[in-house]
């Protein structure tokens, strides 16, 4: 694509976008003067979709007028009514996924089952500089089980002098790990820097010394076009309040590709669980779903999941081949921008990315603070860099546009 550094081109990009009438499905947060911010934070918390009230507001009159009726046929299956779009939007079969829980907390449950360190097998590859609360997750595991993570846990490093991992590198490690090897974790999109793995290449790598692979798909999910099954990963997890746009603490998507549902190893159980034939049985023996859901504990939490139904009916609109080819359209406008405009930024993320671009700016913090004042909303990760992640269901060219020359006279 090539872009131009000029308005009228961001305005005819917006007039051409198939997508540009999907911002007007979203409520927009404003500034003080009523004006619409510069919203460029959906990496981190996703914008509310319209719809969200009435999904809402549907279970709060079902639970006012049925009391626990609702629970019969509706309630309890609530979550089912997510797999469908789960599984389009991650490339899984229905079987496959289900939304549960929060992220971490299905870090943990995964964990239980495909961390299953012994003397010989007992190291966790993460990449170093993943976020805080994997790498927190992960080092207890290794102390449940009587390990100690200094020995334990092996962190991928960027080379001296650059910012983001060589896939070769991951592999690298992964083969001189070998037979230790008990399980790989990563974020499919690092946090950070928005550098996108290769997770088809490390899962084989993963597997080829028997170590289980997962990932954290918390910047991916909603981001970039997935295939977990045909990846072939084992586990996976992602939340829905970034790009996903289902609202802060909204629960957890995971993924557990099915040679493992007829599990007999560790896991973690609960009723929500149990084959729901003899689920209501309420009999003492646990005899577990043979999919995705054998994993769940606990009864759906209705109310977090009713905004999620309303934004995967956005995204099953839309589909994902759409939003990414918009996602990389906008991005890669971004990036050309600054590229023109304001040449001291270093712009840390590699080609390999989804929306998000990481920028290390020259005085880094009080410009962050100077074009927050001016009603961008985007944020600022310690030590040095703004993170910046145009989100292609509600953000528009000549926004991008807009942000670039914010930024250029904050410099
Ligand atoms: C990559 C990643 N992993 C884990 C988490 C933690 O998620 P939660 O608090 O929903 O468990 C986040 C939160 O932003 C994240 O970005």
């Amino acid at each position: 694509m090539i872009y131009k550094n000029s308005k009228s081109f961001a305005d005819e990009l917006d007039q051409q976008d198939p997508l540009k009438l999907y911002r007007g499905k979203f409520h927009y947060p404003k500034k003080e003067n009523g004006e619409d911010t510069i919203y460029l934070c959906g990496n981190s918390l996703g914008l509310q979709p319209k719809s969200v009230r009435s999904f809402i507001e549907q279970e709060l009159v079902v639970w006012e007028k049925d009391g626990v009726k609702g629970q019969h046929g509706r309630w309890e299956k609530f979550h089912e009514r997510l797999a469908q779009s789960s599984a389009n939007l991650v490339g899984a079969k229905k079987t496959e996924v289900v939304v549960m829980n929060a992220l971490t907390v299905n870090l943990h449950f995964l964990l239980i089952s495909f961390y299953q360190p012994n003397r010989k097998r007992n190291k966790i590859i993460i990449e170093k500089g993943a976020f805080p609360s994997d790498q927190y997750a992960v080092e207890s595991q290794i102390k449940l089980h009587g390990f100690d993570p200094k020995e334990c846990l092996i962190e991928l490093a960027p080379r001296k002098g650059e910012k983001t991992l060589r896939t070769d590198d991951i592999l690298q490690t992964i083969i001189k790990t070998g037979d230790e090897l008990a399980t790989l974790i990563m974020g499919g999109v690092n946090y950070y820097t928005g550098q996108a793995f290769d997770m088809k290449t490390i899962t084989e790598a993963g597997q080829s010394v028997g170590a289980y692979v997962g990932f954290d798909l918390a910047h991916a999910a909603g981001n970039l076009n997935l295939n977990l099954h045909d990846w072939n990963l084992d586990f996976a997890a992602w939340c829905t309040y970034k790009y996903l746009c289902a609202g802060p603490g909204a629960p957890s998507g995971i993924f557990i590709h099915e040679r493992h549902h007829d599990w007999d190893g560790p896991r973690f159980a609960g009723w929500w669980g149990q084959n729901k034939q003899t689920r209501f049985e309420m009999g003492p023996n646990f005899d577990p779903i043979l999919t995705a859901e054998g994993w769940q504990v606990s009864n759906a939490p209705v109310m977090g999941m009713a905004p999620l139904l309303a934004s995967m009916e956005i995204f099953d609109e839309i589909g994902m081949e759409s939003v990414r080819e918009k996602g990389d359209k906008l991005t890669g406008f971004l990036e050309y921008l600054l590229n023109e405009k304001t040449p001291n930024i270093s712009i840390i993320t590699p080609d390999e990315r989804g929306c998000q671009l990481s920028l290390v700016i020259p005085g880094g913090k009080s410009v962050f603070e100077v074009i927050t004042e001016k009603g961008v909303v985007c944020d600022w990760r310690e030590p040095d860099v703004i993170r910046i992640a145009p989100h292609p269901l509600f953000n528009s060219y000549s926004e991008i546009f807009q942000f670039v020359e914010i930024l250029e006279k904050s410099l």
